[in-house]
């Protein structure tokens, strides 16, 4: 038996509220613990966006009432909104920002409205984008000219991790995280293993080559943190017609990251590094007291969907064999989890800006 601390998810998209029927923030949390995740960090993108006093009050309510592990609630950059989001800095993880191919309304095409959020957010926390290849580094070279910090989300290509190795060796205030899905799925890999239909491949930013993937592999020094990119959509939606991207992924982090520890392609060091130290320095997260997670890291077991605490009732890594399973989860004294059992209520996680 190992004990880690408990893990921090930086990218979480928890549906409520609006979109209950794909998840709440009851199932995501439950989901959270189940995977060793103690603390997670809340996307805005819902129904309606989180952009204002209003939706952010809209969305830690339902927290508050539901939550059974911590939790942060992004503020979601708008097209006339940079101001307010600045002025609600404080009782938010940080500002994201939506700069290219997405799920909801939040998509920033016009670079000058990127500019008011470059020039207004205060910088305490990081400026996250959504931003691949090209925009990527547009967003990189904004950071630099307000010198702001920025965390780039879900890395997935070779060039995006090169292009961010040189900008930190040349002072740029950047950051990155990388998703489970991208380290160990390929596109091509995944629609002949995982995929009964098309859209169970589909994703943003999508899979990318066994090249690409094999960089970010090579490239894990310059990666600061895993995160999850939660998505949760219905296994009908999935299947339907025009299938919403997005994968389900806070319940089985851990263990695929496990798997690759017991193969020799990560450390346990890594691991606490990238999912506990480097999201809590970034976001300027508090310290949980008395939280930890025990993972038997010899048993061996298979992901099922039929066994998991998210809504949505399906994972992209449904019958994998992975070694490394989470036993017991405490979060400030409280066993959380246990054998299987989610052991604390509704309304027990703690809003970590207020
Ligand atoms: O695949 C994705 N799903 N990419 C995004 O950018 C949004 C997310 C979602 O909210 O479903
Ligand atoms: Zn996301």
């Amino acid at each position: 038996m190992i004990r880690l601390p408990g893990l921090i998810d930086p990218h979480v998209h928890v549906r409520e509220p609006g979109q209950t029927h794909k998840e709440d923030w009851d199932t995501v949390t439950q989901s959270a613990l189940a995977g060793g995740v103690t603390m997670l960090l809340a996307m805005p993108n819902t129904k309606p966006p989180i952009f204002d006093e209003s939706t952010l009050n809209l969305a830690l309510d339902a927290a508050k009432a539901k939550a059974r592990c911590d939790y942060g609630q992004y503020l979601g950059a708008g097209p006339d909104n940079a101001a307010e989001v600045a002025r609600l800095a404080p009782r938010s993880a940080a500002l994201k920002m939506y700069l290219d191919s997405t799920f909801g309304q939040l998509r920033l095409d016009d670079m000058t409205l990127w500019l008011e959020h470059f020039r207004q957010w205060p910088g305490e926390t990081p400026i996250v984008t959504h931003s691949e290849s090209r925009s990527m580094a547009a967003a990189l070279w904004m950071a630099q000219m307000f010198d702001k910090p920025i965390h780039i989300a879900h890395i997935s290509l070779r060039e995006e991790v090169l292009l961010i190795k040189a900008a930190k060796e040349h002072g740029v205030k950047v950051t990155c995280e990388v998703c489970p899905h991208h380290l160990f799925l390929d596109l091509v890999g995944a629609q002949q293993c995982c995929a009964p239909t098309p859209g169970r491949v589909e994703v943003r930013p999508r899979l990318a080559t066994k090249a690409d993937v094999d960089a970010l592999w090579a490239n894990l020094d310059v990666i600061d943190c895993f995160a999850t990119d939660h998505a949760p959509h219905t296994l009908a939606e999935k299947d339907g017609e025009n299938p919403p991207p997005g994968f389900p992924g806070v319940e089985t982090m851990l263990p695929l990251l496990l798997t690759a520890v017991s193969e020799g392609r990560l450390t346990v060091e890594q691991i606490v590094e990238k999912a506990v130290t480097n999201p809590r320095r970034i976001f300027k997260l508090p310290e949980q007291p008395e939280t930890w997670v025990e993972v038997d890291e010899k048993a061996r077991y298979e992901i099922k969907a039929a066994e998991m605490h998210s809504r949505c009732g399906w994972t992209p890594f449904e019958g994998w064999k992975v070694k490394g399973k989470v036993i017991k989860v405490v979060l400030r004294g409280e066993t959380a989890f246990e054998n299987g059992k989610i052991l604390v209520k509704p309304g027990f996680g703690q809003n970590v800006r207020a």
